[in-house]
């Protein structure tokens, strides 16, 4: 199949639209009607048809069980349309009370990586089990004359059961391709769904089967390879680990649970690594490279749960794609289970909206993801049935399958959660059995990278220095979808039972009379004989991690290593990371080079490869090789195995061990991002909107609040961001003050010292309308508690009704009230007490136009 230009210049502008029709409401019983937006240019490549002849042509290793489908026929029967429209729907338990959920038949609750019991992320397990009997009850209950259908439980368990406290954690599938090892693979699926089962829940979004091309997509780390080969491998057998073998007793057993592939299709590729964002390969690519884990985890696994992705192909969204996710999915993969949508994805399809969204159904999505919008599309999706919008055949289709599920994991028969076998066996959660498997996992993850003269492992009597911030620091080294979305804040002891990296160094020292110090910046009194220097990539999820390039933008770590080498210790780096990156610098700086990627909670694995027996011998050898390519460059972006340009820095299957004498030398360090890529990053707001990488944030104080398509508002209502026209459609955005608040643009930390020393300005477009007559100001920032303020009250006020402005500030003004411009995560801040209205178009860092000054 080929493309036209014609093609990829339709996928683009539908990206833009798709990106300002952003559906506006998400609340809570909003009655809004589906609205039809201009977005339906979505869908237009007619070209673009889907060939289901060259799809795999295969039935899922689960066959049909008659007795089962009398059942479905039998429960179907009874079920009124109401309770079959609540069967299809899934709702946060953010959003939902278990009345909701008993009131509106709802089939299935989720949480969201931060929704948990209390509202609370530390909640205690008890509290997760007791919650999950409330809604199991709830459920069942038919005082109200219903069938009592069980909801089932869904949660994103993507490395353990990662959002309870004291759960086994294990690596980031990033660390478990490096292994090579599907044995294992299976091990910790069984475990994951042991602990789920200790705390009563039904089923986990997991495993995630992105085959991962371009590095700079936030989700790399869910990726257990950019080779289709290894996630075609893994998938099925950590799905037999969750869901138990198909033809045996245990399938389903009580031993285990749902598993869900996800997401389907095409979600590691699209254009630019942006999460979300649109794929535009061929459909033999989409088939053999993205689909990859789909055909073995339906016909030797019988995964029952697909979830279909954010992302589009060639414009038109996963969720809405019929000929996809039923003409290949169902009708030629023989996926026999359901489909779950991803959080509000119905939502993007064209002509959707989060509370609407037939077209999604009609196309073969058997249940919606609706946290916080389940309301508002259960009353629509009813009328879309009444209407006959929706076909009640389709309907009873989708509880079908969803029944057919529930059936056959017996959620019918299995009783109160905490009456089911492991429910409540809390000496499970992080059991001493399953945390030897995640350190075993943990040390067949690491890649040597390098190791001149034999610097490693570690002799340990000696005396060592620890340095970097992921020394000591398991929620680093854990990452994102840990305890909470993005896997930030946790401390130590949020992880009782967890290693730190350091924990595992001492431990083994202490044992052989050596001694380690940990010194986070690297300083010392007594030199060391050798220094550890743990640093990374901090925590991220989903598009919060998207970058604009492969560059380690942290320059802490490489300054610790030279001083370090600069006074003769040998230092070995420990690299913690969601992705391969741009280190080169730090490579050269290093003796020893070892990716760890995302280990978990069982940081002493590192310990057990790194550290030599007492004796001098191996305790644990390196066994690692990457499953991803590392980049010779920060622009290497897009680099896999088998290019036809591959020239990589490392290759993929590329890794150490103690048996060779490789030697390596000095690495170029040119980045290669020269300006081009600085452009990219120094583009803030674009038509109103962020420009990716950074993202759009608005606060009253009380959390942050990210804006996508220009629409939000503060939980106090202080501050409110709306679209607006000015030269083009929803071109800018309004925003609005009634009370004090932030508004700005915010990212990674970003090095604009080149910027600020080569006297550039932050340019921005927009104009004052109404009264401004409260304190304002603009900001910036460089982390926590680490910024500079410029007021800008009066200059503001005097702008009121004056209309549109271009402004220059200059970034040196800001470095001289404190802004540490080497790490700016916040460029463009606009802080106001209110009233204050903005419409804003644009924000840029250029070259000062001349006369820029520190006023507006
Ligand atoms: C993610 C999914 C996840 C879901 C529920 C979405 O934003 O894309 O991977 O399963 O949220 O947390
Ligand atoms: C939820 C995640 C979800 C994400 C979607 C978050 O608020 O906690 O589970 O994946 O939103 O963007």
């Amino acid at each position: 199949m080929s493309f036209s230009l014609k093609n990829i210049l339709l996928a683009g502008t539908a990206l833009t639209l798709a990106a300002c029709s952003q559906p506006a409401d998400s609340n809570i019983g909003s009655e809004q009607p589906a609205a039809d937006t201009e977005a339906q240019t979505q869908t237009s490549d007619a070209d673009q048809m889907v060939n289901p002849e060259i799809w795999p042509d295969q039935q899922s290793a689960i066959g049909r069980d008659e007795a089962i489908e009398a059942r479905i026929a039998d429960i179907l029967s009874q079920m009124t349309v109401e309770e079959k429209v609540g069967q299809v729907i899934q709702a946060d338990i953010a959003s939902v009370t278990p009345e909701e959920v008993r009131e509106y038949n709802l089939g299935s609750v989720l949480n969201g990586g931060s929704s948990a019991p209390n509202n609370d992320n530390y909640s205690p397990p008890e509290d997760w089990l007791a919650l999950a009997d409330e809604f199991w009850l709830a459920s069942t209950d038919t005082a109200d004359g219903g069938v009592g259908i069980p909801a089932i439980w869904g949660t994103d368990a993507v490395h353990g059961h990662s959002n309870i406290v004291g759960a086994t954690l294990f690596p980031h599938n990033i660390g478990l391709g490096a292994m090579r090892d599907p044995a294992i693979m299976e091990e910790i699926g069984e475990i994951t769904a042991r602990e789920m089962l200790v705390t009563g829940l039904d089923w986990t979004f997991a495993p995630t089967v992105a085959v991962v091309r371009n590095d700079r997509w936030g989700r790399t780390y869910e990726s257990y390879s950019e080779d289709p080969a290894i996630v075609a491998e893994y998938a099925p057998r950590i799905v037999i680990g969750i869901q138990g073998q198909p033809g045996t007793d245990d399938f389903l057993s009580d031993e285990h649970m749902i598993s869900t592939t996800k997401h389907f299709l095409g979600d590691g590729g699209t254009e630019d690594g942006v999460d979300q964002g649109s794929n535009l390969a061929s459909e033999e690519d989409l088939r053999d490279i993205h689909a990859a884990g789909y055909p073995a985890a339906i016909a030797e696994a019988g995964i029952q749960t697909v979830m279909p992705s954010f992302n589009d192909w060639h414009g038109r969204k996963m969720h809405g794609y019929k000929e996809l996710l039923t003409d290949v999915l169902v009708d030629r993969m023989g996926f026999d289970g359901f489909t779950v949508g991803d959080w509000n994805g119905h939502g993007q399809v064209a002509g959707c909206t989060n509370i609407s969204c037939a077209t999604a159904f009609n196309a073969g999505l058997d249940m919606f993801m609706a946290p916080d919008s389940w309301k508002g599309l259960y009353e629509n999706t009813l009328a879309q049935v009444e209407d006959g919008t929706i076909s009640m055949e389709r309907l009873d289709e989708a509880v079908s399958r969803i029944l057919r599920v529930k059936l056959r994991a017996g959620v019918f028969e299995a009783g109160l959660p905490s009456e089911r076998p492991y429910a409540g066996q809390w000496e499970l959660l992080g059991s001493a059995e399953h945390r030897e498997v995640a350190r075993r996992a943990v040390r067949q993850s690491l890649v040597l990278l390098k190791n001149n003269d034999g610097t490693l492992p570690l002799d340990p009597s000696l005396n060592i220095l620890m340095a970097g911030d992921g020394a000591d620091n398991i929620g680093k080294q854990s990452g994102g979808w840990t305890i909470n979305w993005q896997g930030t804040d946790n401390e130590n002891s949020d992880f009782p039972g967890g290693t730190s990296i350091y924990d595992g160094i001492a431990a083994a020292a202490e044992a052989a009379g050596g001694s380690v110090t940990l010194s986070e910046d690297g300083s010392f009194d007594d030199k060391p004989d050798v220094a550890i220097v743990v640093f990374g990539e901090d925590p991220y999820a989903e598009f919060q991690g998207d970058r604009a390039n492969l560059d380690f933008t942290d320059d802490g770590p490489l300054e610790t290593m030279r001083a370090l080498q600069a006074e003769g210790i040998p230092v070995v780096s420990v690299f913690l990371s969601g992705r391969p990156m741009f280190t080169s610098p730090e490579i050269n700086a290093s003796d020893a080079f070892v990716a760890a990627w995302l280990p978990g909670s069982e940081g002493v694995g590192v310990a057990d490869v790194l550290m030599a027996k007492v004796d001098g011998s191996v305790n644990h050898d390196f066994t690692g090789t990457l499953s991803f390519s590392w980049p010779k460059t920060a622009v290497d972006d897009v680099l896999n195995v088998g290019d036809a340009d591959y020239d990589p820095l490392f290759a993929y299957g590329y890794g150490l061990t103690y048996g060779d004498e490789e030697t390596i030398g000095d690495l170029s360090e040119d980045s290669g991002l020269g300006d081009a890529a600085l452009v990219s990053l120094n583009t803030l707001i674009v038509a109103g909107n962020a420009n990716s990488p950074w993202r759009m944030v608005i606060t009253d104080g009380e959390g942050e609040n990210q804006i996508s398509g220009s629409t939000g508002e503060t939980p106090s209502g202080s501050l409110s961001v709306v679209p607006a026209d000015y030269e083009a459609q929803e071109d800018t955005s309004i925003v609005t003050w009634t009370a004090p608040a932030r508004f700005y643009i915010s990212g990674q930390p970003v090095d604009l010292t080149r910027q600020t020393n080569g006297d550039m300005v932050v340019e921005f477009t927009y104009q004052v309308t109404g009264d401004a007559t409260g304190s304002t100001s603009l900001f910036t920032e460089c982390g926590t508690d680490c910024g500079a303020t410029l007021d800008v009250s009066g200059q503001v006020a005097d702008l009121a009704g004056a209309g549109w402005q271009t402004s220059q500030v200059k970034l040196s003004c800001f470095a001289e009230a404190g802004l540490d411009v080497s790490k700016v995560t916040v460029p463009f801040g606009i802080s106001s007490e209110g009233p204050l209205t903005v419409q804003i178009q644009s924000a840029e860092i250029v070259s000062n136009g001349g006369d820029a000054d520190c006023n507006l």
